[in-house]
């Protein structure tokens, strides 16, 4: 792989492919995301109570174990989301009458397939940008769309949803999609900000597709992130690891138990790491000691749960006029299409 001065590289394909290459422009270096995990985590530790921030979550591993996630029966989000896109896609094609689609936090791109049907159907589709901070997980999904989709031009961007949405490519009309309801991870000020930090993004003619998971049953809600098999368990220590390898740390996973509560008040799900004994982490690249009491709580991820009003009020507050709601039979998870107010 090769990288010019301006942080375009292309990948996938050796000079005698007759498929054009992907574009992946890298917004986030691995200096920078270094720097920016050092800051996080040197304020997350020295903070009262312990926090750390959930972007972290998403090295390989860490998408590996998300996309395992997708898959758990009590995990109902993904599948509830795909069956949602899968009945009203064309719809939403109709309504952006989009030439690209950009896609933040956009992982496996797997759902997205159903969207990017749905626009090549209606006839104007030309280009695909999926966007992640995790590098390995995105150049690898870009490849795959491009693979099958090959009159789509696929720009991947390596960047931070939070810092980085003034360098998404224009496009004519764009369907800028948010699925897997990580707004929600999102908390309500950093939310706020995210929607108005797009919303000036945005010209006429874009639209803004965002998957929202709903308010339902505490028992359901507790037991989609705290699965039987343990996968969201790895997932959450995961972070650990991720501090381990990238700052030089000394956190044992397995002396962390993983906790997912749900907070009414806030209306969202929290997971949390619990430290099963007193104990001491190092974190040499921050030449940082930490310690931890036993039965401390550490938060690591927020999910928040929505309802329509609720949403139509924060799109409204961020100068977005949501046009469209669509959600399951039972009422689970939601998508909406909102436009510029
Ligand atoms: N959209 C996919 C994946 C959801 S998981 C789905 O619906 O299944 C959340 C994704 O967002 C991960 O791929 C993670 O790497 C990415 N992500 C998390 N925080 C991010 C940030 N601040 N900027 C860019 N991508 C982020
Ligand atoms: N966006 C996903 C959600 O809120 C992310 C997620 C699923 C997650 N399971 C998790 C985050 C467990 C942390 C821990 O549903």
């Amino acid at each position: 792989m090769t990288a010019s001065s301006a942080g375009l590289a292309d990948i996938g394909s050796a000079n005698d492919d007759p498929e054009p290459a992907i574009v992946l422009d890298r917004h986030l270096t691995v200096s920078d995301r270094s720097t920016a995990l050092a800051t996080d985590v040197r304020t997350g530790l020295t903070s009262t109570p312990k926090e750390l921030p959930p972007k972290w979550f998403y090295d390989a591993t860490g998408s590996m174990l998300f996309d395992a996630i997708t898959r758990l029966p009590e995990y109902y989000p993904t599948r509830t989301e795909r069956a949602v896109l899968a009945e009203y896609a064309h719809e939403i094609a109709a309504m952006s009458r989009a030439d690209t689609l950009v896609e933040l936090g956009s992982g496996t791109s797997t759902k997205t397939r159903l969207l990017l049907d749905a626009l090549r159907d209606d006839g104007h589709l030309r280009g695909f940008v999926p966007f992640d901070v995790d590098e390995t997980m995105l150049s690898r999904a870009a490849t795959a769309i491009r693979d099958d989709y090959p009159r789509v031009t696929v720009r991947a961007v390596v960047g931070d949803f939070e810092r980085h949405l003034d360098l998404l490519p224009t496009a004519d009309r764009r369907l800028i999609a948010f699925l897997g309801g990580t707004i929600g991870n999102l908390g309500p000020r950093p939310r706020h900000e995210f929607l108005t930090g797009l919303r000036t993004q945005l010209n006429d003619g874009d639209t803004l597709l965002i998957g929202t998971d709903l308010v339902k049953d505490p028992v359901r809600l507790v037991a989609a992130y705290n699965d039987s098999a343990g996968v969201t368990a790895a997932f959450n220590r995961n972070v650990l690891s991720v501090i381990n390898h990238e700052l030089d740390a000394d956190f044992n996973p397995r002396g962390f138990a993983h906790v997912a509560h749900w907070d009414a008040d806030n209306s969202w799900i929290e997971m949390r790491l619990r430290s099963v004994h007193e104990q001491r982490v190092r974190i040499g690249a921050l030449d940082l000691s930490v310690s931890f009491a036993k039965d401390e709580q550490m938060r690591t991820e927020i999910s928040t749960k929505f309802t329509r009003d609720g949403l139509a009020d924060e799109f409204a507050a961020a100068g977005l006029t949501m046009v469209r709601w669509w959600t399951d039979p039972a009422g689970d998870f939601a998508l909406s299409l909102s436009v510029p107010a």
